[in-house]
């Protein structure tokens, strides 16, 4: 096997919970691979080490690069940008000088790590500019670039200020993978719009190399989530849970997430709640956990989406709640893995209701974790998974968060499908998720990379 480099902003050694470290970790450890990335703290670098079967290649961050590069422009200006404008995205020009100098770091530090010929693997929105950089300094490497998240519309991402740049940067692979069909497209017209190149098919010529542009929609380690389903100890704390929640004559919902504004967090509870004040459901009937996983705090977005959140889980708990019972509990907190299968296991109505998302794992884990075809997922028109669990097979409850009286029907038809309708739906979204695992996802975009 050639000599494998994963390049990422995130290091696979802390707690950090996202889609990108959960489908990426497996397959360096499977391939005895390096890992160049950022520990998540500033001012911290270690020497190279070992992590899980990984060789671990730190880059550092000082404070001002977390402000400008991390907070700054990946998460206020692409993160925004990227997923339909949802919050309006914050232009400045000196996080643009720190995201190019900190994506010259990486690159530099990519170049080190690759012994001469490797295949270097570089992954998303944080660092748009490596492949290019990489490339300047290593003619030698065979690059690949995946972007986690949406790939916006022509219209979206020529608002971006050095918009060619990006688009450079990107060309650097020689694969440039995206989650839907659409973003490979939306990316090979602004090659022609911004750069006058001539795409052809998903190919197109760069600066004497073909580039391909395709996508690999990403999914999870299906053993692993099905391996923790099948424990008795993670089946004994999903039985404790329902029981403490009120048994089986209470219906549970759940929503797992990063607390992010992308997620439509705050739509959901809404939505539940006008369920409460209408009547459709109670408080002795169902009950909500909704866990949102701290994230990126010190950016304004999410601060306010917490308040906003936390202000509706109170004002719908005093509304609706008695003593002892409450119809919405709400868990600021990170969670490990058996934990959130526990959860996923316990849950009735499992909600993901995204305003945009690349694709959402979530929703992969809670499918995959549901062995006894029990369960029943709601979901996002506007997340990757759709295309899989919803468009292909039938098997999730669709609806358009941006519309609460949809995000109450689709709510209210999976509380109302009968057991055999609700079995034949998991068993045709487990079927197409254990067709198509990371493994899977990983192995398609490397043969194609080659
Ligand atoms: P994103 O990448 O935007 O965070 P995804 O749904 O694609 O969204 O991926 C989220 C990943 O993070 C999943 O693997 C999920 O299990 C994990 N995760 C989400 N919330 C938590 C939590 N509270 N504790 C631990 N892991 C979490
Ligand atoms: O793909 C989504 C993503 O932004 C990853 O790049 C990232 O690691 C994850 O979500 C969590 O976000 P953060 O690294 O900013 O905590």
């Amino acid at each position: 096997m050639k000599p494998f480099v994963v390049v990422a902003n995130r290091l696979p050694v802390d707690a950090s919970p996202g889609g990108l470290v959960s489908a990426l970790h497996p397959i360096a450890r499977s391939s005895g691979g390096a890992w160049v990335g950022w520990t998540g703290e500033p001012d911290e670098r270690p020497e190279p080490f070992e992590h899980e079967g990984v060789r671990i290649h730190p880059v550092e961050l000082s404070g001002d690069d977390v402000d400008r590069y991390y907070e700054g422009q990946s998460n206020s200006t692409i993160w925004p940008l990227f997923h339909d404008s949802v919050e309006p995205p914050v232009h400045r020009r000196a996080w643009r000088v720190a995201y190019e100098q900190v994506n010259r770091r990486f690159a530099e530090a990519a170049a080190a790590a690759s012994a001469p010929g490797a295949t270097v693997w570089v992954h998303d929105y944080q660092l748009l500019l490596v492949p290019g950089m990489l490339r300047e300094l290593r003619p030698d490497l065979r690059i690949g670039f995946f972007l986690h998240i949406p790939f916006p519309p022509v219209e979206l991402f020529m608002q971006l200020p050095r918009r060619a740049d990006f688009l450079r940067g990107m060309l650097g692979a020689d694969l440039v993978g995206f989650q839907q069909p659409l973003a490979a497209q939306n990316f090979l017209r602004l090659t022609a719009q911004v750069l006058g190149l001539r795409p052809d098919g998903e190919r197109v010529e760069y600066e004497g190399r073909t580039v391909t542009a395709r996508a690999f929609p990403i999914s999870i380690d299906v053993a692993e989530i099905e391996a923790l389903a099948a424990d008795p100890a993670v089946q004994d704390s999903a039985r404790r849970l329902r029981k403490d929640l009120g048994g089986d004559r209470r219906l549970l919902l759940l929503g797992v997430d990063r607390l992010d504004y992308t997620k439509g967090i705050d739509q959901r509870i809404e939505a539940y709640g006008e369920l409460l004040a209408d009547g459709i459901i109670t408080n002795d009937e169902a009950v909500l956990v909704q866990v949102a996983t701290p994230s990126r705090m010190r950016v304004d977005h999410y601060r306010q989406l917490r308040e906003r959140v936390e202000r509706e889980v109170g004002r719908i708990n005093g509304e609706f709640g008695d003593v002892g019972r409450v119809p919405l509990h709400y868990l600021f907190q990170s969670r490990t893995r058996a934990e959130l299968v526990a959860l996923y296991l316990a849950a009735d109505i499992m909600l993901v209701t995204p305003l945009r998302d690349g694709m959402n794992l979530v929703a992969k884990e809670y499918v995959a974790a549901r062995r006894d075809e029990g369960g029943a997922l709601v979901l996002s028109e506007f997340t990757g998974a759709h295309s899989e669990l919803s468009e292909l097979c039938g098997g999730a409850f669709s609806v358009n968060p941006y519309d609460v009286d949809d995000l109450k029907r689709g709510i209210a038809s999976a509380i109302a499908a009968g057991p055999e309708d609700l079995a034949g739906r998991m068993r045709r979204m487990r079927e197409q998720v254990r067709a198509h695992d990371v493994d899977r996802w990983a192995r398609a975009f490397l043969d194609t990379l080659g």
